[in-house]
This record gives structure tokens, C-alpha cells and sequence, in this order.
């Protein structure tokens, strides 16, 4: 059994009832399942659409919670923490991971950044030493 992990970040939909300006980055990530869909791999799908539905900007106290060791988290600071958690949590089950996205403004969608900052995370999904150099 093989996880794909599908992240959204169009803030359109693909089936607006109202109008036809659909999602073209949501299409194309679709069309792309259904392809790999059809190669008969048993694959289970966890869909995270943060177009619709945006992860929280990461805050002051977010960053404090996150330089604070695992054992002494305050109850608040675990719950500051608790959407990484699950969203990095789907990141490590993923095997294939889609990222549809549309540019806006010469960039990735806000909700798209936001989803990054929550999930890179410091001794969680890397680790720096600077006992292996910095770069001058
Ligand atoms: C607010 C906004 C800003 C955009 N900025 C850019 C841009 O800087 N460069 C570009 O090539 N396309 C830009 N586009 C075009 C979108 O990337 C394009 O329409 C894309 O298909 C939108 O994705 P979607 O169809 O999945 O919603 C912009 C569209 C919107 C709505």
C-alpha cells in the first residue's frame, strides 16, 4: 500500500456551481492521480487543500513553542504546535507527495508558504549542527 499525500493551493475550486473559472492547478493534479490510479498500485489519498482552507501563519509564540524541548511544553504551546504536528504527521506517511499550485504574484500562494513554514521544523523534519560548518 503506497500514501500519496495531494496539497492543493489554488484558491479555486474545480466544480463551482456558480461560474466556470474553475482551478486549471487543481485539474492537473487530478488528472495526474487518475493516471497513477489507473496503474492498479493500491495507493491510499490524504487530501489537504490549503487553498480552501489555509494553515495558520506561524507566530511569535509558534517559533517559541517549537525552541522549547518536547518534555516542558506548556499545554498552550502544545496546542500552538498541534496543526504541524498533523500536517507533518502526513507528510512522513506520504511515498508520493502532489503539489498543485497556482503562481500568484510571481509566487506561490500565501496558504502554500504557510503550509511550508508549518511543516519545515526544527529537529522534527531537519537538523542543523554547527558543528558541520557554516557557510562564510
Ligand atoms: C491573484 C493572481 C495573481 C497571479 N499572478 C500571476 C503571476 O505572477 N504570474 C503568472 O504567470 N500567472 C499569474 N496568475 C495566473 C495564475 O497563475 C493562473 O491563472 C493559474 O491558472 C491559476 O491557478 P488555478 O487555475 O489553479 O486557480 C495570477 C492569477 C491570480 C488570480
Amino acid at each position: 500500500m503506497k500514501t500519496l499525500l495531494q496539497i492543493d493551493a489554488s484558491v479555486r475550486k474545480t466544480d463551482n456551481p456558480v461560474h466556470k473559472y474553475n482551478s486549471i492547478s487543481k485539474s492537473i493534479a487530478q488528472s495526474f492521480i487518475r493516471s497513477w490510479m489507473d496503474r492498479g498500485i493500491d495507493t491510499n489519498i490524504i487530501q489537504r487543500d490549503v487553498g480552501v482552507n489555509p494553515p495558520d501563519f506561524i507566530t511569535n509564540d509558534w517559533i517559541a513553542a517549537v525552541f522549547t524541548a518536547e518534555e516542558v511544553r506548556t499545554e498552550e504551546q502544545k496546542s500552538l504546535l498541534a496543526l504541524s504536528d498533523s500536517l507533518i504527521d502526513e507528510l512522513v506517511q506520504a511515498d508520493i507527495i502532489v503539489i498543485s499550485s497556482p503562481m500568484y504574484n510571481y509566487g506561490m500562494p500565501a496558504a502554500l508558504k504557510a503550509w511550508f513554514d508549518q511543516i519545515i521544523r526544527i529537529n522534527k523534519t531537519f537538523t542543523f549542527d554547527l558543528a558541520r560548518g557554516i557557510t562564510p
